[in-house]
């Protein structure tokens, strides 16, 4: 969604405003825009759709003095247009400001303004925060710090969510930045600052950042800074190091975004599995959770929330939750978890699921558990991000960013901690040494395994180029792999605009089956070969009705090409890591599907990467 960036330093301040911009273009956008002061006045550009067309509306005779802010919008309040798009100017002209966020109260704080005399050229509520900025300037004495102190004041009185970033034409050499459940971190380089929602805007620069806290304001002047809390006390900047490189947040050689993750996922699963087994190699380890055996002992359920891709990711989590430690499980989604007032007993432990770790409604769903006294523990891709620091425990995931909007690698790596998790716990109860010691070799052998299903993506391609056409598709699995079937259809539906559904494949006669058609393929996920038969009595159900089917089978399957119209094999796994690997197959399909379209597959229509609105 929205991203921003800030610098203040001696390079070409437009141009690292663009490079952090169009970094951060993988959250999803509509219009973006730079500011930056200019003789004694702030010039600001706009622009609608892409970065690229901010950067060729740049002239030359555009030089931002060692200062500038820069944000793309995902509309919220107000439509898609220029006037619309940050940064934002106050009505007097002495502040311009970037925002991502709600402000909550803002239609109050506008009617307040305008009373005042103020008056306002968008349909933001960004517009309404840096008015209130400087109504507070200019009821404030001069001393001390002025330009922090105003917008604290005017922060005291806003309701909602804010990461901000404001520039002062009185203060032209400094910037105050501030975040409420929205982040922002700050970049220190040498000589120079960054600021940026996102670590990937500014990983090239600069690999030492601080993470600001909810409820924080940072003051830059020069390469100095300095952070107090809304209560002005100073806090202690807390120094981490980005542990990315550039490369991580490039193509490389790769097409897109979306298939370079996809082919990273034997080390993704190496990284999320890597130090977290036992000496004896019989069960996992997670030192994050913070919780000692006896206390894993004696938790009596599990919930899992969360929203997108890594609710199906829960939904596996459930069934090997409840297959392999035997533990009643429940998988709400966050924003129905936030809403629902749901029972929950004592001794439940809550997991909140998220790729960012700053998706706002699983952040508000880990808040409600956390009011109720519920521990709280994250699985989340993202180090510092707000649910992984406000947590009880959890564990980081160590996929490496992922910038296709469609998540890929961070699935695969959510299921692959799921499942050790299912490990950990069932060791503690029913499972033996053989068991658990069977358990963590398949997880050694896993990352090579879909090695082998990604080196055979051409296959995969000329299967998905068959049906490319289609503006229908159905996807059946059952147990583990209705998941796995959601998930498919989801990516297909995200990145093709495919029309796709996932459902438990005997459940399909109760209404799908209506829509089976010649023009309606099926994709089963036939891997678990003690209900084979019963799976493929469903494939006769649809291929009665004209449907091609193209199937995923394990390798070895009694089900064999004849039988289906394309038949995808996978290699033979444990059980508990088939939705992995059947898994990846389905990633492939919908990526080329999706290219022989020729759609935008990082950047798929309306979708955002992390969506921190509600
Ligand atoms: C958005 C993304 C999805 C993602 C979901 C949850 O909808 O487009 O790919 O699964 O958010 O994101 P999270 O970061 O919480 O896993």
């Amino acid at each position: 969604m929205c991203s921003i960036v800030g610098y203040v330093g001696d390079r070409d301040v437009a141009q690292i405003l663009l490079d952090g911009l169009e970094r951060m273009e993988y959250r999803g956008y509509d219009s973006a825009g730079i500011a930056g002061i200019q003789g004694d006045d702030f010039t600001i550009v706009k622009r609608l759709g892409r970065v690229k067309n901010l950067s060729d509306a740049i002239d030359p005779s555009i030089h931002f003095e060692g200062i500038g802010i820069g944000h793309t919008r995902w509309s919220t309040h107000g439509k898609v247009s220029v006037k619309n798009a940050h940064p934002h100017v106050s009505f007097g002209g002495l502040f311009t400001i970037v925002h991502n966020g709600v402000i909550e109260n803002y239609e109050s704080i506008k009617n307040f303004l305008s009373d005042s005399g103020y008056k306002f050229y968008s349909e933001t509520d960004t517009e309404v925060l840096v008015n209130l900025i400087e109504y507070h300037f200019n009821k404030e004495k001069d001393s001390g710090n002025k330009f922090l102190r105003s917008v604290q004041k005017a922060l005291l009185h806003v309701r909602g969510t804010y990461g901000i970033a404001v520039l002062c034409k009185r203060n032209p050499k400094e910037m105050v930045v501030a975040r409420k459940s929205s982040p922002l971190l700050l970049g220190i380089g040498d000589n120079e600052m960054f600021v940026a929602s996102d670590a990937c805007a500014i990983v090239a620069y600069t690999k030492n950042v601080v993470y600001l806290n909810d409820g924080e304001l940072a003051h830059i002047a020069h390469s100095d800074f300095s952070i107090i809390t809304m209560r002005n006390e100073k806090i202690d900047a807390v120094k981490c190091q980005l542990d990315w490189e550039i490369e991580d947040v490039s193509r490389g050689a790769y097409e897109h975004f979306m298939l370079k993750e996809i082919c990273e996922q034997p080390m993704a699963l190496q990284n999320a599995m890597r130090g977290r087994f036992s000496d004896d190699l019989s069960t996992a380890k997670f030192g994050g959770l913070r919780l000692s055996p006896m206390e894993l002992r004696q938790v009596d359920r599990i919930l899992f929330c969360a929203c997108g891709t890594a609710w199906h990711a829960c939904l596996v989590a459930e069934y090997l939750m409840k297959k392999y430690a035997r533990i009643p499980t429940e998988v709400e989604y966050a924003s129905e978890f936030r809403y629902g007032n749901i029972p929950l007993e004592k001794n439940t432990l809550v997991f909140v699921i998220s790729q960012s770790g700053e998706t706002l409604d699983s952040f508000a769903a880990m808040q409600e558990a956390k009011r109720k006294g519920y521990r709280t523990l994250a699985i989340t891709n993202a180090v510092g991000s707000t649910i992984a620091r406000e947590s009880d425990g959890g564990i980081y995931q160590h996929s490496g960013p992922e910038i296709g909007v469609a998540s890929t690698k961070a699935f695969t790596a959510q299921v692959c901690v799921a499942a050790m998790l299912a490990l950990l716990f069932g060791r503690l109860r029913d499972m033996g040494f053989d068991e658990g010691f069977a358990f963590v070799q398949a997880l050694h052998e896993l990352p090579a395994k879909v090695a082998q299903i990604v080196e055979s993506r051409e296959e995969i391609r000329l299967i998905a180029e068959k049906y490319a056409h289609c503006e229908d598709m159905l996807f059946l699995g059952r147990q583990s792999m209705f998941p796995v079937a959601l998930e498919g259809a989801l990516k297909l539906k995200e990145i093709s605009y495919i029309h796709a559904e996932g459902y438990p494949a005997a459940e399909m006669k109760h209404g799908p089956i209506a829509l089976v058609s010649e023009k309606c393929p099926c994709v089963f996920l036939a891997t678990q070969n003690d209900i084979l038969q019963k799976t493929m009595s469903n494939i006769q159900e649809v291929k009665a009705r004209n449907a091609r089917v193209v199937a995923v089978v394990s390798e070895g399957s009694d089900l064999s090409s004849g039988f289906v119209d394309d038949l995808i094999q996978i290699p033979r796994t444990h059980d508990a890591l088939k939705p992995i690997l059947a898994t990846v197959p389905l990633q492939l399909f919908a990526y080329y599907i999706a290219r022989a379209r020729g759609c935008d597959i990082d950047k798929p229509r309306n979708l955002a990467k992390s969506v921190t609105v509600e």
